[in-house]
């Protein structure tokens, strides 16, 4: 730990141990930061459990450093964002972390299958015993006398070297069906396997998938989805018959695999071309991959399950429109006036999730080019320019201005006299001269 941590983070640690101490409590780092570090792997996402009142530990922290606390008085947790310093340095710099999070040790009880647990105040072995998998069950004791010796009630140590995602009980999955979700993603995050036991119980409740809360399942896809790998995750999930109950239509193939690396690619190495990053969050642009060649009514009905709504409901929405323009951008090289007409509605994520999926130079080349260069052209003249050239303002403007438009994409006009010949030529057609002019 001494290593895996900068020293400021260590010893507000052992502070803290001696705070919970002095209360009648005990200390712990428990879960994925112990996994980690066993693994070598180490992270500073630090869960720390207390015997005793959790809030009132955070808060006896705050009163000592500053920051703020944010807690949650049902579940016994509390956040201590770290303050700034006096010197005007951040804490965050020197302890590498921005918030400590502190949890009552608890026990939890589940009065139906897939329903939100009863908590109860209870001992660090009650705490650990409610938890997912064994390897997400290793503790380090941080009582000062007993510091930093590790905590292993149900063999986590032994499963962490032998690579196993093993349940603590048959009950687990119908508990909470999430973890069938959690398993998947741990197992190949880590390069783990679900034990033989393990693998069975999950296919046994994979019904249970259907009577959980659309958010619960949607918080934990996107999860996946912020996974190094999702594509793998999500073969592995059709693999283990997951998949097709979020929906049925849903496929993980090459197809998908190349595509989620072709985009984790760009998203690292930045959209050739584009000056401006794209802006989405990660998982709306590969749930718009993995709904990409699904139909109008099944991506429909994935929304719901899984109750997509608001601004990732209308990337997948535009996604699936612009789709429809991808035979037309594949079979031949399109005027850049009909490329601003057919990708202009879409936005930029709309657009490079559709340039990510297809499959075609071209239809690439096109899309960039739109997105580069084209989306950014404009006529020189301005409705102002055409009053002043004595046009009658009304709907015949926005006709010129929209025809000077297209010519100029076009390369039909380039300089300001061919653009106001242009309009003359237009307007004496159309009629859109006031009478006095
Ligand atoms: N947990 C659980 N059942 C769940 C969700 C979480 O038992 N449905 C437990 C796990 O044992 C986990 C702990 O709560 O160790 C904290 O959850 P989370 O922060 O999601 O897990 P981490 O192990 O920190 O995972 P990650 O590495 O993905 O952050």
């Amino acid at each position: 730990m001494r290593s895996a941590l900068p020293s400021s983070l260590f010893n507000l640690l052992r502070e803290a141990s001696q705070i919970a101490e002095g209360m009648g409590g005990a200390l712990y780092v428990v879960g994925g930061f112990v996994r980690d570090l066993l693994l070598e792997a180490p992270t500073l996402d630090l869960d720390l459990v207390v015997e005793g009142d959790a809030i009132r530990l955070a808060r006896r922290l705050a009163e000592a450093h500053g920051g703020r606390v944010f807690s949650h008085a049902r579940f016994g947790t509390a956040k201590w964002i770290l303050p700034a310093r006096r010197d005007g340095g951040q804490l965050e710099q020197e302890l590498g972390v921005s918030h400590l999070d502190f949890a009552t040790a608890r026990r939890e009880s589940y009065e139906r299958p897939a329903s939100l647990p009863q908590v109860e105040r209870s001992s660090i072995r009650q705490d650990l015993g409610r938890r997912d998998f064994t390897i997400n069950t290793l503790a380090i004791d941080l009582t000062p006398a007993r510091w930093g010796r590790l905590l292993d009630l149900h063999g986590g140590a032994q499963d962490l070297e032998e690579g196993l995602i093993r349940v603590l009980h048959d009950q687990s999955f119908v508990d909470d069906p999430t973890r069938i979700l959690r398993a998947v993603r741990l197992e190949q995050r880590l390069g783990f396997e679900i034990e033989e036991r393990t693998e069975e119980l999950l296919r046994n409740a994979l019904d249970l998938l259907d009577h959980t809360t659309a958010e619960r399942i949607r918080q934990e896809f996107c999860l996946i989805l912020q996974e190094e790998k999702p594509g793998e995750i999500i073969c592995r999930l059709q693999d283990l018959g997951v998949l097709r109950r979020l929906h049925p239509s849903l496929e993980c193939d090459p197809w998908l695999r190349e595509r989620f690396r072709r985009m984790r690619r760009v998203l690292e190495e930045g959209w050739p071309l584009a000056e401006e990053p794209v802006e989405a969050p990660d998982p709306t642009l590969y749930l718009a991959l993995l709904t990409f060649r699904l139909s109008e009514d099944d991506l429909r009905a994935f929304m719901a399950r899984l109750r997509i709504v608001s601004d990732e409901a209308k990337l997948l929405h535009q996604v699936h429109k612009l789709r429809k323009r991808l035979p037309s951008l594949r079979e031949e090289r399109q005027k850049p006036s009909t490329l601003v007409k057919w990708l202009e509605p879409a936005s930029r994520e709309a657009l490079f999730v559709v340039w990510v999926a297809a499959d075609s130079p071209l239809a690439r080349e096109q899309i960039e080019a739109y997105d580069h260069t084209f989306r950014q052209v404009r006529p020189l003249l301005s409705g102002d320019d055409l009053k002043e050239m004595g046009l009658k303002p009304g709907p015949i403007f926005s006709s010129i201005l929209s025809a000077l438009h297209d010519a100029r994409l076009d390369g039909e006009v380039t300089t300001l006299e061919e653009e106001r010949k242009l309009v003359e030529k237009m307007s004496e057609e159309r009629g859109g001269y006031n009478d006095k002019a």
